[in-house]
C-alpha cells in the first residue's frame, strides 16, 4: 500500500479540498469578474476520475474531504459523487462536507445528509436583499435562506462564511453573528484574498479581522476555544449559547505551520497551496497511467509542497495567483 502524506515540513496532509466545477450561477464581487471564461468540458475531470483519485488520497491517510467550487451543486449528477465518497465515510474517511452558496440547497439538503454529509458550510455575505444582490450580482437571499433551513431541517449543521467587506457587509457582522447563534449554527468570518483579476480593487474593500474582532468582543461575550475542524479557523465561543465565531484571516495572521491541506481543482491539478501557482496534472496522471502514476504525481507534488503562501493587498497590485479560486476550491 503506498505511504502517507508527510510534507517536507514534517505536516500531514489529511484534508483534500475538491473543486468539482469553476462554474457558478452567482458572481460575487470579491471572487469572480462579471464576465468569465470558463473551462471547456474536456479539461475537467469526469466524476469516475474524481471519485478514482479521491478514493486514491483516502487509501493514503486523507481523513476529510471537502467538495467546493465555484458551487458545487450546479455540476450535473453531483450526488452519484458525494454517495461514492460517502461509502467511504468510516472506511478511512472521517467527513465529507461541502461549502456551497446554497442557491440549490433546499433542493439537495436530504440527499445529502442521506449520503452521510453531517455538517455544511453556506456562503453567505449579508442576510439583506439588496446589499446580497449587489455583492453577487444576480443572487437571490430568498433562496439561500430556504436552502439554509432545508438543511437544519435534514438534520446538517450549518456553518455560514462571510467575507468581510468594508463598507459593504461590516455593519452586518455583529447582527449576523446574533442571528447565526439564535439558529443554532455557526459563523466564520473571512478575509478577502488576491486570487484572480475581477472588476474591482479588493483593496477597497478590505477588512482586518482583528479589527472587526475587537469591535464583536464589545458586543459579545467571546471566549477564546482550541475547537479545531481541521481548517484554518482559529475559534471564539459566543457566550451563553453553543455556537462558534471562526476568522480565518490569512493576511493578517498566517495559519500555514498547521496546513493539513491540499486542493485538487476543476481541470484535475493538484494545488499543494492557495497562495502558489505551482500545480502537478493527476488528470494526465490518470489518463495516461493510472491511479500508479497518480501516486508518483502525489509524491512529486508532496517534496514541494510550500512552507507559506504571502498574500497582500495593496492598492493597485496584481493579484497574488493569476487563478480565481473557483477554480482551486478556495
Ligand atoms: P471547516 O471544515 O468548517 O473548518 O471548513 P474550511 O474553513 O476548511 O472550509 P471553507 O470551504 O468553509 O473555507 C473557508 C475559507 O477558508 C475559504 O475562503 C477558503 O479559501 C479559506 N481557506 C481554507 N483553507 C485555506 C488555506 O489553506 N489558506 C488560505 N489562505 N485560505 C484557506
Ligand atoms: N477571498 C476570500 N474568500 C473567497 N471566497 C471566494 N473567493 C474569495 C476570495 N477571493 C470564499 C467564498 C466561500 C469560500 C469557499 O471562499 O465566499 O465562502
Ligand atoms: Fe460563486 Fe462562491 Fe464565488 Fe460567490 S464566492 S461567485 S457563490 S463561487
Amino acid at each position: 500500500t503506498p505511504s502517507t502524506l508527510v510534507d517536507r515540513h514534517h505536516r500531514a496532509i489529511r484534508y483534500l479540498r475538491i473543486s468539482v466545477t469553476d462554474r457558478c450561477d452567482l458572481r460575487c464581487r470579491y471572487c469572480m469578474a462579471e464576465h468569465m471564461t470558463f473551462l471547456p468540458r474536456e479539461a475537467v475531470l469526469s466524476l469516475e476520475e474524481l471519485a478514482a483519485i479521491a478514493g486514491r488520497f483516502v487509501d493514503r491517510g486523507v481523513t476529510k474531504i471537502r467538495l467546493t467550487g465555484g458551487e458545487p451543486l450546479v455540476r450535473r449528477n453531483m450526488m452519484t459523487l458525494v454517495e461514492q465518497l460517502g461509502a467511504r465515510i468510516g472506511d478511512g474517511l472521517k467527513e465529507l462536507t461541502l461549502t456551497t452558496n446554497a442557491t440549490r440547497l433546499a433542493h439537495y439538503a436530504a440527499p445529502l445528509a442521506a449520503a452521510g454529509v453531517r455538517r455544511i458550510n453556506v456562503s453567505m455575505d449579508s442576510r439583506d436583499p439588496e446589499t446580497f444582490r449587489y455583492i453577487t450580482r444576480h443572487g437571490d437571499v430568498a433562496q439561500v435562506l430556504d436552502g439554509i433551513a432545508a438543511a437544519q431541517a435534514a438534520g446538517l449543521r450549518v456553518k455560514i462564511n462571510m467575507v468581510a467587506l468594508r463598507g459593504l457587509n461590516e455593519d452586518e457582522i455583529a447582527p449576523m453573528l446574533a442571528w447565526v447563534a439564535a439558529h443554532g449554527m455557526d459563523l466564520s468570518l473571512i478575509e478577502t484574498m488576491p486570487m484572480g483579476v475581477i472588476d474591482e480593487d479588493r483593496a477597497d474593500r478590505f477588512l482586518p479581522l482583528p479589527e472587526v474582532l475587537a469591535r464583536l468582543k464589545g458586543q459579545f461575550d467571546l471566549v477564546a476555544d482550541s475547537y479545531d475542524s481541521g481548517g484554518p479557523a482559529r475559534y471564539w465561543r459566543v457566550g451563553g449559547t453553543d455556537s462558534r465565531l471562526g476568522l480565518i484571516s490569512p493576511l493578517t495572521n498566517n495559519f500555514c505551520a498547521s496546513c493539513n491541506r491540499v486542493r485538487l481543482s476543476t481541470d484535475g491539478r493538484l494545488h499543494m497551496c492557495l497562495g502558489h501557482e505551482d500545480s502537478v496534472d493527476l488528470k494526465a496522471a490518470i489518463r495516461d497511467g493510472g491511479l500508479e502514476a497518480v501516486d508518483a504525481a502525489i509524491d512529486r507534488a508532496l517534496a514541494a509542497k510550500p512552507e507559506r503562501h504571502d498574500f497582500r493587498i495593496e492598492a493597485g497590485a496584481a493579484p497574488a495567483v493569476s487563478r480565481h479560486m473557483s477554480v482551486t476550491g478556495g
